[in-house]
């Protein structure tokens, strides 16, 4: 699909957690490239699973309750799954950074600034086996602080956390991120805390890093819109599954899974935060006993017979363009062949 070799390959991810009432089969089968410089979105109804994707990529899923149970997630060539704790450290914020929703869970709040930038710089030079003196981390911590435009860094880098507006923390949760010069940025709800107006800067300051650093991106939002802002590709997640995977241009001029239509009506307006889907009735289904065939099936209003059956295979419909839906006849398992395709329920 991408003209860069993918440097992040997720195979066939397949991830349960075993809860007091049964498995709940929660990813169910995702896969998905990111190049150099790539810029991937992935989209979906709260609940369908992006966050167990972006805490599987940096190892951070609790096990138990969580089992991987299938798949691969390979970074240059390794299967990060085959990782020790020791070494997944290593990558942890070195080659691969997460930004998260919530910027007061992950910045402490009786430390300043400067303390938890300068303690985050030389972590990342122990992990190289460098050493960084205190002067030279807060030069570069000040350094990175004004690449995400926080004013007067030399000054506010001595604040703590809480003398910093919303906006203003993510911008420094962004510099962290970017103090171990990552290959690879997660951000998973970045803006989802913030008011339109915040959001709308953070996201073009996001926009401007990846230009100028040319960091690969998987950027995560229930918001299309907030994903269209920032990626070149989109991969659209329904319940454990990716539906469709394509460029942004072409999920709106032509969306081709019916649940990506229904949430392309569901955003008339980009402003107005939403995160239930109008166009769609029902909601997203149980993942323990989940249904049978094409998950979406139960709300779709193209579904057939084989839809409760069986489940379709995310394949191309054009280049750069994949879709797992039998209304598409690449998505039809090589064992059933289309004549079986029983007419559509009324
Ligand atoms: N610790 C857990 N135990 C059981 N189920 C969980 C746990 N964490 C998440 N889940 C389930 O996994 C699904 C996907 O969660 P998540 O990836 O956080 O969704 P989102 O797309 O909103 O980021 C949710 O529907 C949730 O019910
Ligand atoms: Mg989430």
């Amino acid at each position: 699909m991408n003209t860069e070799p993918s440097i992040l390959e997720v195979k066939d991810l397949k991830i349960h957690f075993d809860t007091f009432e049964g498995t709940a089969q929660v990813l169910d089968g995702c896969s998905f490239t990111l190049g150099r410089g790539d810029t991937l979105g992935l989209v979906g109804e709260t609940g369908c699973g992006k966050s167990i994707t972006a805490k599987a990529i940096l190892g951070l899923l609790p096990v138990p309750p969580t089992r991987i149970v299938s798949g691969e997630i390979r970074f240059h060539s390794r299967d990060l799954l085959d990782l020790s704790e020791k070494d997944l450290e290593k990558i942890r914020g070195n080659q691969i950074a997460m930004i998260f929703q919530d910027p007061m869970t992950y910045l402490n709040p009786v430390f300043s600034i400067e303390n938890q930038m300068i303690d985050v710089i030389r972590g990342h030079a122990r992990h190289a086996n460098k050493t960084v003196s205190r002067g030279a981390a807060r030069e570069k911590a000040i350094s990175l602080l004004n690449a995400v435009n926080i004013p007067n860094p030399r000054q506010r880098i001595g604040d703590f956390p809480h003398e910093f507006s919303g906006g203003m923390r993510q911008r420094v949760l962004i510099a962290m991120a970017l103090a171990g010069d990552p290959e690879i940025l997660i951000a998973d709800e970045p803006t989802t805390a913030l008011d339109v107006t915040i959001q709308a800067q953070i996201l073009r300051l996001i926009g401007e890093l990846v230009e100028r650093f040319r960091h690969s991106v998987l950027l995560i939002s229930h918001d299309l819109g907030v994903v269209a802002a920032v990626c070149r590709r989109i991969a659209v997640m329904y319940a454990g599954n990716i539906v469709e995977l394509t460029t942004i241009e072409r999920i709106f001029e032509n969306p081709a899974h019916p649940y990506t239509r229904g949430l392309l009506r569901s955003i008339p307006n980009l402003a107005r935060r939403k995160e239930n889907l109008v166009g769609i009735t029902g909601s997203i289904p149980d993942f323990i006993e989940p249904p049978r065939g094409c998950r979406f099936h139960p709300r779709c209003a193209h579904r057939m017979d084989v839809c409760q059956k069986v489940k379709p295979v995310l394949a191309d419909i054009e280049s750069e363009h994949r879709v797992a839906c039998f209304l598409y006849e690449s998505s039809w398992p090589s064992a059933s062949r289309p004549e079986e395709r029983i007419k559509p329920l009324p």
